[in-house]
């Protein structure tokens, strides 16, 4: 097992990574409070993981909401019927609530945590590939709004992140390679040697290697977690983690929610990103055409959805989190593993490639 922390002073926790941790016991023990405890999940995980966590558990008797599939899930209904059990069920303030799946549950259920009665603690455990190198980890959690992603929310840091290796067996195929394009966003943001890693061991990860998929996960954690200690609430670096995600959000919403997986919405929006960065003159053609292609051998999509024209695009970006003073701010990259946020770019540029950039189903 390896253990990255995440250094927050008296909010600091451990990322736990490893094969084998669903059902250990040990692992919970030290996150846990005196409260009750209660497991939120989801059809498709109460089927393949929940009874391993629930022996985990069974000494502290947890209550469990299985919630419907899907990112359609990830509103402020569903939140509320997170609220309407631990109500029911009278948990107090030493409660805490276990996310058991992909980003999600965890965005969900740490929002959940984050208002009932104030704040209660929550752990991550996280299923999905995506949910192992990003979500869990650095306390955004938050619903989707009709007019916008994850536009209502709060920043919650978990107590422990459990990242067992094994629950990816049972991940489908793309929900992996979805998760493959936030690794490679960590290349490009913060890391040329680990981006010249990917490229090599690319196949092995598809391959679910587990030696491979430990180190790329680590390695994705720690960059995370440095970010995050530098910027918890985003009025910097942190939003360097959003690279090709305002072109992403603006395609999520776009499509309607679920219809592109985030991971593939941000794969496409990272290509967009460093092609926008060329046309600006600050990225070499050979770096986009690098980022194009490690993107596409993971079977990821390196095109924008035909349904969506520049105007629409324009408009979905214009509600992006990191607009500022109504002026749009994307992350742009000088280089593979060095990125920035800008707030000056040409809106001609941006046009064009909106308009240029290709387009397929
Ligand atoms: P997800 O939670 O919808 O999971 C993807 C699919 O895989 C679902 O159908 C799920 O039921 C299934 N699944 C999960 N684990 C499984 C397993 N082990 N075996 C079989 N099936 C499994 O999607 P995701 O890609 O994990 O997360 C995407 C969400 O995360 C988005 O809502 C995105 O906005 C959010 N997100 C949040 C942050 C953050 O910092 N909070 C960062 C990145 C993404
Ligand atoms: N996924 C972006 C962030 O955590 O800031």
């Amino acid at each position: 097992m390896k253990t990255v922390t995440v250094d927050l002073g008296a909010r600091s926790y451990p990322i736990h990574i490893g094969s084998g941790l669903l059902g250990a016991s040990v692992l919970y023990d030290p996150c846990l409070g005196s409260g009750q405890v209660m497991i939120v999940t989801n059809t498709v995980l109460a089927q393949h993981h929940l009874p391993v966590l629930q022996g985990a558990l069974a000494s502290r008797s947890p209550q469990t909401l299985i919630l419907p599939d899907g990112e359609a899930t990830k509103t402020l209904a569903t939140t509320e019927r997170i609220w309407d059990a631990l109500l029911a069920a009278r948990f107090g303030r030493d409660a805490t609530l276990i996310a058991l799946g992909g980003g999600v549950i965890g965005d969900l259920t740490g929002f959940a945590a984050a208002c009932y009665q104030r704040g209660i603690d929550f752990i991550q455990i996280p299923t999905t590939l995506l949910a192992q190198v990003d979500s869990s980890v650095g306390g955004k959690t938050g619903v989707n709004h009709a007019r916008g992603k994850n536009m209502i929310g709060a920043f919650h840091q978990p107590r422990c992140v459990i990242a067992d290796l094994d629950t990816l067996h049972t991940l489908p195929d793309r929900e992996l390679r979805a998760g493959i394009a936030e690794v490679i966003k960590y290349g490009l943001i913060a890391d040329a040697a680990f981006f010249d890693w990917l490229e090599e061991h690319l196949d092995a990860l598809l391959d679910r290697d587990a030696d491979t998929l430990t180190h790329a996960i680590a390695v994705s954690c720690r960059t995370k977690a440095a970010i995050v200690e530098a910027d918890e609430r985003e009025g910097g670096v942190r939003a360097l983690l959003n690279l090709g995600h305002t072109f992403g959000h603006a395609i999520e919403t776009g499509v309607g929610y679920g219809a592109w997986l985030h991971g593939e919405a941000v794969a496409a929006g990272m290509v967009m990103a460093a092609e926008l960065s060329a046309r600006l003159g600050q990225l070499p053609a050979a770096a986009v055409e690098r980022t194009r292609s490690l993107i596409q051998r993971a079977g990821l999509p390196v095109h924008a959805p035909s349904s969506l024209d520049a105007d629409q695009f324009l408009a979905l970006m214009a509600v992006d989190k990191k607009v500022q003073a109504g002026r749009l701010r994307l992350v742009l990259l000088r280089a593979i593993g060095q990125a920035e946020l800008r707030g000056d770019t040409d809106p001609g540029a941006l046009r064009a490639l909106l308009e240029h950039f290709p387009r397929g189903p």
